[in-house]
Protein backbone atom coordinates (compact mmCIF):
# COMPACT_ATOMS: atom_id res chain seq x y z
CA UNK A 1 0.00 0.00 0.00
CA UNK A 2 1.65 3.43 -0.77
CA UNK A 3 2.74 5.34 2.62
CA UNK A 4 0.62 8.49 2.51
CA UNK A 5 -2.76 6.50 1.88
CA UNK A 6 -4.30 9.04 4.91
CA UNK A 7 -2.78 12.09 4.49
CA UNK A 8 -4.67 14.89 5.50
CA UNK A 9 -6.82 13.02 7.85
CA UNK A 10 -7.51 13.58 11.24
CA UNK A 11 -8.32 10.28 13.10
CA UNK A 12 -9.49 9.72 16.63
CA UNK A 13 -7.96 6.05 17.99
CA UNK A 14 -10.00 5.06 21.07
CA UNK A 15 -8.99 2.08 22.78
CA UNK A 16 -11.30 -0.14 25.26
CA UNK A 17 -9.84 -2.21 27.71
CA UNK A 18 -8.78 -6.08 26.01
CA UNK A 19 -5.76 -7.92 25.50
CA UNK A 20 -5.46 -6.66 21.81
CA UNK A 21 -4.34 -3.17 22.83
CA UNK A 22 -1.08 -4.56 22.12
CA UNK A 23 -2.19 -4.62 18.34
CA UNK A 24 -3.25 -1.07 18.83
CA UNK A 25 0.23 0.48 19.06
CA UNK A 26 1.12 -0.96 15.81
CA UNK A 27 -2.29 0.54 14.54
CA UNK A 28 -1.38 3.24 15.36
CA UNK A 29 2.10 3.30 13.96
CA UNK A 30 0.69 2.48 10.69
CA UNK A 31 -2.15 5.04 10.30
CA UNK A 32 0.69 7.83 11.65
CA UNK A 33 3.17 6.31 8.53
CA UNK A 34 0.16 6.64 6.14
CA UNK A 35 -0.11 10.21 6.60
CA UNK A 36 -2.74 10.58 8.74
CA UNK A 37 -2.40 12.54 12.27
CA UNK A 38 -3.45 10.26 15.17
CA UNK A 39 -5.35 11.96 18.76
CA UNK A 40 -5.28 9.04 20.70
CA UNK A 41 -8.31 8.36 23.92
CA UNK A 42 -8.04 5.53 26.15
CA UNK A 43 -10.63 3.84 28.58
CA UNK A 44 -9.03 2.96 31.96
CA UNK A 45 -9.25 -0.81 31.11
CA UNK A 46 -7.16 0.22 28.01
CA UNK A 47 -4.36 1.65 30.53
CA UNK A 48 -4.43 -1.78 32.32
CA UNK A 49 -2.70 -3.36 29.01
CA UNK A 50 -0.86 -0.64 27.82
CA UNK A 51 0.53 2.19 28.47
CA UNK A 52 -0.38 5.79 27.60
CA UNK A 53 3.34 6.44 27.19
CA UNK A 54 3.39 3.95 24.72
CA UNK A 55 0.47 5.36 22.61
CA UNK A 56 2.09 9.06 23.15
CA UNK A 57 5.00 7.91 22.04
CA UNK A 58 3.57 6.45 18.86
CA UNK A 59 0.91 9.15 17.95
CA UNK A 60 3.22 12.04 18.86
CA UNK A 61 0.65 13.48 20.76
CA UNK A 62 -0.29 13.65 24.64
CA UNK A 63 -2.86 10.52 25.16
CA UNK A 64 -6.16 11.48 27.04
CA UNK A 65 -8.17 9.22 29.34
CA UNK A 66 -9.99 10.95 32.00
CA UNK A 67 -12.72 13.18 31.51
CA UNK A 68 -12.04 15.73 34.76
CA UNK A 69 -8.43 16.63 33.33
CA UNK A 70 -7.97 19.98 33.18
CA UNK A 71 -5.63 20.05 30.22
CA UNK A 72 -7.49 21.47 27.67
CA UNK A 73 -8.25 24.00 29.93
CA UNK A 74 -4.52 25.30 30.55
CA UNK A 75 -4.51 26.85 26.70
CA UNK A 76 -7.10 28.76 27.61
CA UNK A 77 -9.99 26.85 25.56
CA UNK A 78 -13.47 25.65 27.14
CA UNK A 79 -11.86 22.41 29.08
CA UNK A 80 -13.86 20.17 27.01
CA UNK A 81 -12.73 17.43 25.66
CA UNK A 82 -15.40 15.59 24.94
CA UNK A 83 -16.61 17.85 22.38
CA UNK A 84 -13.27 19.45 20.49
CA UNK A 85 -11.50 16.04 19.84
CA UNK A 86 -14.54 14.80 18.07
CA UNK A 87 -15.22 18.21 16.15
CA UNK A 88 -11.03 18.21 14.85
CA UNK A 89 -11.91 14.59 13.70
CA UNK A 90 -12.37 12.68 10.07
CA UNK A 91 -13.43 10.00 11.95
CA UNK A 92 -13.47 8.54 15.14
CA UNK A 93 -12.46 4.90 14.98
CA UNK A 94 -12.52 2.27 18.45
CA UNK A 95 -9.45 -0.68 18.13
CA UNK A 96 -9.92 -2.51 20.02
CA UNK A 97 -13.68 -2.27 20.61
CA UNK A 98 -14.03 -4.79 23.55
CA UNK A 99 -17.62 -6.42 24.41
CA UNK A 100 -18.50 -3.67 27.18
CA UNK A 101 -17.69 -0.86 25.71
CA UNK A 102 -19.85 -1.90 22.43
CA UNK A 103 -23.03 -2.56 25.15
CA UNK A 104 -21.89 0.96 26.41
CA UNK A 105 -21.79 2.35 23.09
CA UNK A 106 -25.27 0.79 22.25
CA UNK A 107 -27.01 2.51 25.42
CA UNK A 108 -25.43 5.68 24.90
CA UNK A 109 -23.47 5.69 28.02
CA UNK A 110 -21.33 8.63 28.54
CA UNK A 111 -19.47 7.26 31.81
CA UNK A 112 -15.98 7.69 30.34
CA UNK A 113 -14.37 9.95 27.84
CA UNK A 114 -14.27 7.87 25.37
CA UNK A 115 -17.81 6.52 24.97
CA UNK A 116 -18.67 10.51 25.79
CA UNK A 117 -17.32 11.17 22.92
CA UNK A 118 -18.56 8.89 20.40
CA UNK A 119 -21.75 10.43 21.99
CA UNK A 120 -21.11 13.63 21.74
CA UNK A 121 -19.59 13.38 18.15
CA UNK A 122 -21.41 15.43 14.91
CA UNK A 123 -23.35 12.37 14.00
CA UNK A 124 -23.56 13.57 10.25
CA UNK A 125 -20.22 14.50 10.06
CA UNK A 126 -17.71 12.17 12.12
CA UNK A 127 -17.66 8.81 11.65
CA UNK A 128 -17.32 5.98 13.84
CA UNK A 129 -15.76 3.11 13.02
CA UNK A 130 -15.47 -0.03 14.84
CA UNK A 131 -12.92 -2.81 14.89
CA UNK A 132 -14.02 -5.54 17.94
CA UNK A 133 -12.10 -7.79 19.87
CA UNK A 134 -13.38 -10.33 22.20
CA UNK A 135 -13.48 -14.05 23.39
CA UNK A 136 -15.50 -16.10 19.99
CA UNK A 137 -18.09 -17.19 23.13
CA UNK A 138 -18.41 -13.70 23.98
CA UNK A 139 -18.57 -12.40 19.94
CA UNK A 140 -21.44 -15.48 19.61
CA UNK A 141 -23.46 -14.18 22.13
CA UNK A 142 -26.78 -12.99 21.05
CA UNK A 143 -25.65 -9.75 23.41
CA UNK A 144 -23.10 -9.00 20.92
CA UNK A 145 -24.48 -10.04 17.84
CA UNK A 146 -27.72 -7.94 18.79
CA UNK A 147 -25.36 -4.97 19.43
CA UNK A 148 -23.21 -4.92 16.12
CA UNK A 149 -26.36 -4.99 14.81
CA UNK A 150 -27.95 -2.01 16.05
CA UNK A 151 -24.49 -0.16 16.15
CA UNK A 152 -25.03 -0.64 12.64
CA UNK A 153 -28.41 0.34 12.31
CA UNK A 154 -27.47 3.66 14.52
CA UNK A 155 -25.11 4.48 11.59
CA UNK A 156 -21.36 2.90 13.00
CA UNK A 157 -19.33 1.26 10.41
CA UNK A 158 -18.21 -2.23 12.03
CA UNK A 159 -15.58 -4.31 10.75
CA UNK A 160 -15.26 -7.64 10.87
CA UNK A 161 -13.71 -9.52 13.44
CA UNK A 162 -10.50 -11.86 12.60
CA UNK A 163 -10.73 -16.08 12.92
CA UNK A 164 -7.94 -17.86 14.49
CA UNK A 165 -6.11 -18.73 17.63
CA UNK A 166 -7.20 -16.22 20.50
CA UNK A 167 -4.67 -14.95 23.68
CA UNK A 168 -6.87 -17.12 25.92
CA UNK A 169 -5.77 -20.62 24.02
CA UNK A 170 -9.27 -21.18 22.17
CA UNK A 171 -10.32 -21.25 18.60
CA UNK A 172 -12.74 -18.94 16.71
CA UNK A 173 -14.13 -15.81 15.49
CA UNK A 174 -13.37 -12.95 17.81
CA UNK A 175 -10.13 -11.94 17.50
CA UNK A 176 -9.25 -7.99 16.58
CA UNK A 177 -8.38 -7.77 12.82
CA UNK A 178 -4.31 -7.25 12.72
CA UNK A 179 -3.12 -3.32 11.76
CA UNK A 180 -2.62 -3.55 8.38
CA UNK A 181 -6.37 -4.79 7.69
CA UNK A 182 -7.66 -2.61 9.75
CA UNK A 183 -5.35 0.40 7.89
CA UNK A 184 -7.05 -0.95 4.31
CA UNK A 185 -10.35 -1.11 5.84
CA UNK A 186 -10.08 2.26 6.94
CA UNK A 187 -8.27 3.62 3.81
CA UNK A 188 -10.82 2.16 1.70
CA UNK A 189 -13.57 3.50 4.09
CA UNK A 190 -12.40 7.26 2.88
CA UNK A 191 -12.69 6.07 -0.83
CA UNK A 192 -16.09 7.67 -2.58
CA UNK A 193 -18.73 4.91 -3.40
CA UNK A 194 -19.10 4.56 -6.82
CA UNK A 195 -19.78 0.63 -7.19
CA UNK A 196 -21.92 0.51 -4.27
CA UNK A 197 -23.56 -3.27 -4.42
CA UNK A 198 -22.08 -3.94 -8.02
CA UNK A 199 -21.14 -6.93 -8.86
CA UNK A 200 -17.86 -6.74 -10.75
CA UNK A 201 -15.31 -9.63 -12.22
CA UNK A 202 -12.31 -9.01 -13.27
CA UNK A 203 -8.99 -11.27 -14.46
CA UNK A 204 -5.60 -10.44 -13.99
CA UNK A 205 -2.20 -11.94 -14.30
CA UNK A 206 -0.75 -14.30 -17.19
CA UNK A 207 -2.22 -17.29 -18.29
CA UNK A 208 0.27 -20.85 -18.08
CA UNK A 209 -0.13 -22.95 -21.28
CA UNK A 210 1.15 -26.57 -20.44
CA UNK A 211 4.15 -28.22 -23.14
CA UNK A 212 4.52 -31.30 -20.32
CA UNK A 213 4.16 -31.77 -16.44
CA UNK A 214 7.22 -29.45 -15.71
CA UNK A 215 7.19 -26.78 -18.48
CA UNK A 216 4.79 -24.60 -20.16
CA UNK A 217 4.38 -21.03 -21.69
CA UNK A 218 3.64 -17.82 -19.74
CA UNK A 219 4.44 -13.98 -20.23
CA UNK A 220 5.90 -11.00 -17.83
CA UNK A 221 2.39 -9.82 -16.83
CA UNK A 222 2.82 -9.71 -13.17
CA UNK A 223 -1.36 -9.24 -11.93
CA UNK A 224 -0.71 -5.75 -10.08
CA UNK A 225 -2.73 -3.84 -12.82
CA UNK A 226 -5.74 -6.55 -12.41
CA UNK A 227 -5.48 -6.90 -8.59
CA UNK A 228 -5.40 -2.79 -8.25
CA UNK A 229 -8.64 -2.60 -10.02
CA UNK A 230 -10.04 -6.05 -7.69
CA UNK A 231 -9.18 -4.07 -5.01
CA UNK A 232 -10.16 -0.17 -6.30
CA UNK A 233 -13.61 -1.48 -7.27
CA UNK A 234 -14.14 -3.34 -3.69
CA UNK A 235 -13.44 0.16 -2.25
CA UNK A 236 -15.63 1.63 -4.51
CA UNK A 237 -18.16 -0.88 -2.26
CA UNK A 238 -18.49 -3.72 -5.21
CA UNK A 239 -18.55 -7.19 -4.46
CA UNK A 240 -15.76 -8.33 -6.48
CA UNK A 241 -14.49 -11.67 -8.23
CA UNK A 242 -11.00 -11.80 -9.31
CA UNK A 243 -10.01 -15.15 -11.81
CA UNK A 244 -6.07 -14.90 -11.73
CA UNK A 245 -3.87 -16.78 -13.55
CA UNK A 246 -0.16 -17.54 -11.73
CA UNK A 247 0.74 -14.60 -9.88
CA UNK A 248 2.85 -13.66 -6.57
CA UNK A 249 0.70 -11.14 -5.43
CA UNK A 250 -1.56 -11.04 -1.83
CA UNK A 251 -5.36 -11.23 -2.63
CA UNK A 252 -6.99 -7.90 -1.77
CA UNK A 253 -8.99 -7.43 1.40
CA UNK A 254 -12.99 -8.34 0.82
CA UNK A 255 -12.30 -10.00 -3.20
CA UNK A 256 -12.94 -13.26 -3.65
CA UNK A 257 -10.10 -15.19 -5.80
CA UNK A 258 -10.50 -17.88 -8.54
CA UNK A 259 -6.98 -19.36 -9.09
CA UNK A 260 -6.99 -20.68 -12.45
CA UNK A 261 -3.80 -21.80 -14.76
CA UNK A 262 -4.61 -22.27 -18.08
CA UNK A 263 -6.80 -20.04 -20.55
CA UNK A 264 -8.90 -22.67 -21.10
CA UNK A 265 -9.31 -22.69 -17.59
CA UNK A 266 -9.92 -18.86 -17.02
CA UNK A 267 -12.65 -18.49 -19.84
CA UNK A 268 -14.46 -21.63 -17.61
CA UNK A 269 -14.47 -19.47 -14.25
CA UNK A 270 -15.41 -16.37 -15.92
CA UNK A 271 -18.33 -18.00 -17.68
CA UNK A 272 -19.48 -19.31 -14.64
CA UNK A 273 -19.84 -15.77 -12.84
CA UNK A 274 -20.41 -13.23 -15.73
CA UNK A 275 -24.09 -14.22 -15.26
CA UNK A 276 -24.60 -12.30 -12.04
CA UNK A 277 -21.36 -9.88 -12.81
CA UNK A 278 -22.15 -5.91 -13.57
CA UNK A 279 -18.59 -5.32 -14.99
CA UNK A 280 -16.45 -7.31 -16.56
CA UNK A 281 -13.01 -6.41 -16.80
CA UNK A 282 -10.67 -7.84 -19.02
CA UNK A 283 -6.61 -7.48 -17.25
CA UNK A 284 -4.96 -10.85 -18.18
CA UNK A 285 -2.68 -11.33 -20.38
CA UNK A 286 -4.03 -14.69 -21.88
CA UNK A 287 -1.94 -16.37 -23.94
CA UNK A 288 -3.18 -16.29 -27.37
CA UNK A 289 -2.28 -20.12 -28.55
CA UNK A 290 -1.60 -23.15 -26.33
CA UNK A 291 0.46 -26.16 -27.14
CA UNK A 292 -1.21 -28.34 -29.21
CA UNK A 293 -1.47 -31.92 -27.51
CA UNK A 294 0.17 -31.44 -23.88
CA UNK A 295 2.42 -34.28 -23.36
CA UNK A 296 1.53 -36.16 -20.25
CA UNK A 297 4.90 -36.88 -19.37
CA UNK A 298 7.88 -34.93 -19.42
CA UNK A 299 9.49 -34.92 -23.14
CA UNK A 300 13.17 -36.56 -22.68
CA UNK A 301 16.23 -35.46 -25.00
CA UNK A 302 16.61 -38.79 -26.87
CA UNK A 303 20.59 -38.12 -27.73
CA UNK A 304 20.41 -36.85 -31.02
CA UNK A 305 20.50 -33.46 -30.94
CA UNK A 306 16.63 -33.32 -32.66
CA UNK A 307 14.37 -30.44 -31.04
CA UNK A 308 10.90 -31.86 -30.02
CA UNK A 309 8.52 -30.10 -32.71
CA UNK A 310 5.96 -28.00 -31.28
CA UNK A 311 2.69 -27.16 -32.87
CA UNK A 312 0.01 -24.58 -31.47
CA UNK A 313 -3.50 -24.19 -31.36
CA UNK A 314 -5.65 -20.79 -30.62
CA UNK A 315 -7.21 -20.49 -27.19
CA UNK A 316 -10.87 -18.76 -26.71
CA UNK A 317 -10.84 -15.23 -26.67
CA UNK A 318 -12.23 -14.66 -23.53
CA UNK A 319 -12.99 -10.88 -23.25
CA UNK A 320 -14.53 -11.18 -27.20
CA UNK A 321 -16.43 -14.40 -25.80
CA UNK A 322 -18.36 -12.55 -22.59
CA UNK A 323 -18.72 -9.55 -25.04
CA UNK A 324 -20.83 -10.95 -27.69
CA UNK A 325 -22.97 -12.30 -24.82
CA UNK A 326 -27.05 -11.55 -24.63
CA UNK A 327 -26.42 -9.43 -21.23
CA UNK A 328 -23.36 -7.78 -22.36
CA UNK A 329 -24.99 -6.97 -25.52
CA UNK A 330 -27.64 -5.87 -23.45
CA UNK A 331 -25.92 -3.54 -21.87
CA UNK A 332 -26.90 -5.16 -18.66
CA UNK A 333 -23.30 -6.46 -18.35
CA UNK A 334 -20.57 -3.86 -18.87
CA UNK A 335 -17.08 -5.04 -20.53
CA UNK A 336 -13.77 -3.09 -20.33
CA UNK A 337 -10.77 -4.93 -22.52
CA UNK A 338 -7.15 -4.25 -21.85
CA UNK A 339 -4.47 -3.88 -24.69
CA UNK A 340 -0.66 -4.14 -24.28
CA UNK A 341 0.80 -2.42 -26.70
CA UNK A 342 4.46 -2.14 -27.93
CA UNK A 343 3.96 1.03 -30.42
CA UNK A 344 0.57 3.18 -32.26
CA UNK A 345 -1.29 3.42 -28.59
CA UNK A 346 -4.11 4.89 -30.17
CA UNK A 347 -4.60 3.71 -33.14
CA UNK A 348 -4.30 0.10 -32.04
CA UNK A 349 -6.47 0.38 -28.56
CA UNK A 350 -9.49 2.03 -31.00
CA UNK A 351 -9.19 -1.03 -33.27
CA UNK A 352 -8.85 -3.55 -30.49
CA UNK A 353 -11.88 -2.25 -28.64
CA UNK A 354 -13.87 -2.44 -32.10
CA UNK A 355 -12.71 -5.64 -33.08
CA UNK A 356 -13.64 -7.28 -29.21
CA UNK A 357 -16.79 -5.28 -29.58
CA UNK A 358 -16.79 -3.63 -25.86
CA UNK A 359 -17.62 0.01 -24.79
CA UNK A 360 -14.17 0.67 -23.21
CA UNK A 361 -10.47 -0.12 -24.10
CA UNK A 362 -7.90 0.83 -21.55
CA UNK A 363 -4.30 0.89 -23.29
CA UNK A 364 -0.91 0.89 -21.61
CA UNK A 365 2.87 0.35 -23.33
CA UNK A 366 3.50 -3.39 -22.41
CA UNK A 367 6.92 -3.76 -21.83
CA UNK A 368 7.19 0.41 -19.71
CA UNK A 369 4.82 -1.44 -17.30
CA UNK A 370 5.25 -5.56 -16.64
CA UNK A 371 6.18 -5.50 -13.01
CA UNK A 372 6.21 -2.18 -12.36
CA UNK A 373 3.59 -0.44 -9.74
CA UNK A 374 3.29 2.71 -12.02
CA UNK A 375 1.58 3.11 -15.54
CA UNK A 376 -0.16 5.22 -17.40
CA UNK A 377 -3.51 4.40 -19.29
CA UNK A 378 -5.09 5.76 -22.39
CA UNK A 379 -8.75 5.14 -22.31
CA UNK A 380 -10.63 4.57 -25.69
CA UNK A 381 -14.35 4.64 -26.45
CA UNK A 382 -17.01 5.35 -29.09
CA UNK A 383 -16.72 8.94 -27.88
CA UNK A 384 -12.84 9.34 -28.14
CA UNK A 385 -9.79 9.02 -25.90
CA UNK A 386 -8.79 10.07 -22.30
CA UNK A 387 -5.22 9.67 -20.62
CA UNK A 388 -4.79 8.95 -17.29
CA UNK A 389 -1.26 10.56 -16.98
CA UNK A 390 1.77 8.21 -15.14
CA UNK A 391 0.89 7.80 -11.46
CA UNK A 392 1.01 4.41 -8.93
CA UNK A 393 -1.21 1.22 -10.29
CA UNK A 394 -3.67 1.67 -7.41
CA UNK A 395 -4.12 5.57 -7.95
CA UNK A 396 -5.43 4.29 -11.77
CA UNK A 397 -7.51 1.85 -10.78
CA UNK A 398 -9.43 3.92 -8.61
CA UNK A 399 -9.81 6.44 -11.44
CA UNK A 400 -10.71 3.68 -13.37
CA UNK A 401 -13.31 2.68 -11.57
CA UNK A 402 -14.65 5.74 -11.47
CA UNK A 403 -14.73 5.95 -14.92
CA UNK A 404 -16.20 2.87 -15.76
CA UNK A 405 -19.35 3.85 -13.06
CA UNK A 406 -19.45 6.86 -14.68
CA UNK A 407 -19.77 5.61 -18.52
CA UNK A 408 -22.31 2.64 -17.47
CA UNK A 409 -24.60 5.20 -15.66
CA UNK A 410 -24.53 7.32 -18.80
N1 LIG B 1 -8.04 -11.37 -24.11
C1 LIG B 1 -8.83 -12.41 -23.69
N2 LIG B 1 -8.64 -13.66 -24.17
C2 LIG B 1 -7.66 -13.90 -25.06
C3 LIG B 1 -6.83 -12.86 -25.50
C4 LIG B 1 -7.05 -11.60 -25.00
O1 LIG B 1 -9.74 -12.19 -22.87
N3 LIG B 1 -7.49 -15.14 -25.52
C5 LIG B 1 -8.30 -10.02 -23.63
C6 LIG B 1 -7.23 -9.44 -22.74
O2 LIG B 1 -7.51 -9.71 -21.39
C7 LIG B 1 -7.34 -7.96 -23.05
C8 LIG B 1 -7.74 -7.93 -24.49
O3 LIG B 1 -8.34 -9.18 -24.74
O4 LIG B 1 -8.40 -7.35 -22.33
C9 LIG B 1 -6.62 -7.65 -25.46
O5 LIG B 1 -5.73 -8.69 -25.53
P1 LIG B 1 -4.46 -8.69 -26.53
O6 LIG B 1 -3.80 -10.00 -26.39
O7 LIG B 1 -3.64 -7.49 -26.30
O8 LIG B 1 -5.13 -8.53 -27.91
P2 LIG B 1 -5.24 -9.52 -29.08
O9 LIG B 1 -6.67 -9.61 -29.39
O10 LIG B 1 -4.54 -10.79 -28.80
O11 LIG B 1 -4.53 -8.74 -30.28
P3 LIG B 1 -2.97 -8.63 -30.68
O12 LIG B 1 -2.31 -9.92 -30.30
O13 LIG B 1 -3.02 -8.38 -32.12
O14 LIG B 1 -2.41 -7.46 -29.93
Amino acid sequence: MSTLELAGKHLVLGLSGGIACYKAAELCRALVKAGASVQVVMTEGATHFITPTTMQALSNRPVYVDPWEDRAAADGSNNMPHINLSREADAILIAPASADFMARLLHGRADDLLALLCLARPLARVPLIIAPAMNREMWQHPATQRNVAQLRADGAHVLDVGQGEQACGEVGDGRMLEPEDILADVVAFFQPQSMRGQRVLITAGPTYEAIDPVRGITNRSSGKMGFAIAQAAAEAGAEVTLVSGPVALKTPRHVQRVDVRSAREMLAAVQSHADQADYFVACAAVADWRVDGESERKIKKDGSGDTPALRFVENPDILATIAQSERAESGALYCVGFAAESHDLLKHAQEKRQRKGVPLLVGNIGPDTFGHDHNRLLLVDAQGSMELPEASKLTLARELVAEMARRRAA
